[in-house]
């Protein structure tokens, strides 16, 4: 890797940040295509994989879920959400932890790949909330053996979002705890 593309992946990291004011503008299937690679492309336990993505960018689809879900009202102006799905049974040992632990992984590619694309993004809450998971079940047709694990809303960001100050030496140990 060259200084170049360090340089480009830190300062994509380090500008990253949950965007919640979108200017309501459309996001194409391009650039859809684009985070989705990028979600895949997320290492997971003995590479199993174990994630489906929901791709919504209807907008009766996208207002139904800002109605259900109380924390993710930014819907009503993203351009299109990824619904991040873990699926326990084919994730290693078919544990629901694995699923859980690897399409977080997955999650955080699509928000770092979206800031890259000038876009923005945010991780808002279905798992591990009963009632959110249903509701995104209920709206979305997701399997009950399905971990909807969080609803994604993609869209151009305002500009009003920043990212947070979060380095804290103190929270580094050398050698022991
Ligand atoms: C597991 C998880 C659940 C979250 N749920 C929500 C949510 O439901 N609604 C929301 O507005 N933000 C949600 N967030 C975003 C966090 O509030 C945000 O990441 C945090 O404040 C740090 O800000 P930053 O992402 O800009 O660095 C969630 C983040 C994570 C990792």
């Amino acid at each position: 890797m060259n200084q170049q593309t360090i340089s480009n992946t830190l300062t994509v990291i380090h500008n990253r940040k949950s965007v919640r004011n979108f200017t309501g503008e459309s996001v194409t299937q391009d650039q859809l295509e684009i985070l989705l690679k990028a979600a895949m492309a997320a290492p997971s336990a003995v590479n199993c994989q174990p994630w489906e993505f929901i791709v919504v960018t209807d907008r009766k689809t996208l207002d139904t879920l800002a109605d259900a879900l109380p924390f993710a009202k930014m819907l009503f102006k993203s351009g299109a959400a990824i619904i991040v799905c873990g699926i326990p049974a084919k994730a290693h040992k078919q544990m629901a932890e694995y699923a859980v632990i690897d399409s977080t992984l997955a999650s955080e590619n699509i928000l770092l790949a979206a800031e890259a694309l000038g876009l923005g993004a945010i991780w808002t809450a279905a798992y591990p909330y009963p009632d959110r998971m249903e509701s995104v079940r209920s709206i979305l047709n997701i399997p009950s053996d399905v971990i909807p694990l969080n609803v994604v809303p993609v869209g151009h960001p305002t500009g009003e979002d920043k990212p947070k100050k979060k380095f804290d030496p103190k929270k580094i140990h050398s050698e022991t705890w």
